[in-house]
C-alpha cells in the first residue's frame, strides 16, 4: 500500500515522469498549455531505461514514483512514458484514487484515421509492445479498421537519446535498420510510441524522406496528452487561477547535472535538479 494522498488542491504541482529524459518532450507541451501550473518531473534515470526491464520492475519504479510525487502534494501525475503507461497507469490509479493519473499511449487511432495505405508503422519499446495494453488497443483497431499495425521494437535507441547521442552514428544507423523495413512494407505512417523519439525527429524525417518517393506522417501525441490533463483538471475544478508564470523543477534518482544539461539543451530552460533516491 502506498502512502495515502491528500484530497487535491489547486494551487498544488503537477507531477510528471519518465525513465528518464523522454518525458520532456510531454513536459514541453504541458508547460505550452498550462502556462500558470508548477510542474515537477521526476526522471528515473538509475533505472533508465525501462523497455528492456520487466513488467514487474517497471511496476514497482512506477509506485516509487508515485510516491515520492505524492509526498510532494502533486494533484496530478502525468506518466509521460509509453512504457509505463502500458505496464503500470492501472497499479498507479489504483493507488492514488483521488488523483488525476494521465499517461502516453501510441497513437494508434490517429495513424489508423490517416493511412491511406492501411499499414501503420508503430516504433515503442519492446515492454510497451508486448503489453497487454497495447496488443489489446491493437487488435481492437486492427479488427474496426482493417489497418494492420507493425510493431517494431526500438532497442537501444531511447538509450542513445537518453546518453545525448542524437545524431551519433550509431543512432543514426537505428533508426535505418527500424524504419526502412516498414516502409518498404507500405507503411505511410509512423507512430512515435517512446516519449524519448520525438528528440530524433528530424532524423526520421530524413530516413523517411530517402526512403518513400511519398510522404510519410508521423505520429507524436505529446499535444494530446497536454490538452487531456487541460481538461481533467478544469473537470474536476483543479486548474490554478493563479496568474504568475509556471514553475518547474526537477527531481533525478541519477546524476542531477546531466538532467540539468538535459533541460538545458533540450528545452532551452534553466532550472533547479535535485538528486533522490526513491
Ligand atoms: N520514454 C519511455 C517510453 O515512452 C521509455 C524509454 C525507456 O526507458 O526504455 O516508453
Amino acid at each position: 500500500m502506498q502512502g495515502a494522498a491528500r484530497s487535491p488542491i489547486a494551487s498544488a504541482p503537477i507531477g510528471v515522469f519518465d525513465s528518464g529524459v523522454g518525458g520532456l518532450s510531454v513536459l514541453r507541451h504541458i508547460r505550452a498549455c498550462l502556462k500558470n501550473e508548477q510542474l515537477i518531473y521526476v526522471a528515473d534515470t538509475a533505472y533508465a531505461p525501462y523497455g528492456e526491464r520487466s513488467e514487474a520492475d517497471i511496476e514497482h519504479r512506477a509506485l516509487a514514483i508515485g510516491a515520492c510525487l505524492v509526498a510532494h502534494g502533486v494533484k496530478a501525475i502525468v506518466v509521460a512514458c509509453n512504457t509505463a503507461t502500458a505496464v503500470a497507469i492501472g497499479a498507479l490509479r489504483q493507488a492514488y484514487p483521488s488523483l488525476i493519473v494521465v499517461g502516453v499511449e501510441p497513437g494508434l487511432k490517429p495513424a489508423a484515421v490517416l493511412s491511406r495505405s492501411k499499414i501503420v508503422g508503430v516504433l515503442a519499446t519492446e515492454a510497451t509492445l508486448a503489453s497487454e495494453k497495447f496488443r489489446h488497443l491493437r487488435d481492437l483497431l486492427s479488427a474496426q479498421t482493417a489497418v494492420q499495425f507493425l510493431s517494431q521494437p526500438c532497442n537501444g535507441l531511447a538509450d542513445q537519446i537518453e546518453r545525448g547521442a542524437f545524431s551519433d552514428a550509431a543512432t543514426l544507423a537505428m533508426l535505418q535498420r527500424y524504419i526502412a523495413p516498414l516502409l518498404q512494407q507500405g507503411a505511410d505512417t509512423l507512430v512515435l510510441g517512446c516519449t524519448h523519439y520525438p528528440f530524433v525527429l528530424h532524423h526520421i524525417e530524413t530516413v523517411t524522406r530517402a526512403a518513400s518517393m511519398s510522404p510519410i506522417a508521423i505520429i507524436d501525441t505529446g499535444t494530446a496528452v497536454a490538452r487531456q490533463v487541460q481538461s481533467m483538471l478544469t473537470r474536476q475544478r483543479l486548474h490554478t487561477d493563479s496568474v504568475a508564470a509556471g514553475t518547474v523543477q526537477a527531481i533525478t534518482s541519477g546524476d542531477p547535472a546531466a538532467l540539468k544539461h538535459a533541460f538545458l539543451t533540450l528545452l532551452q530552460l534553466e532550472i533547479a535538479v535535485t538528486g533522490q533516491s526513491f
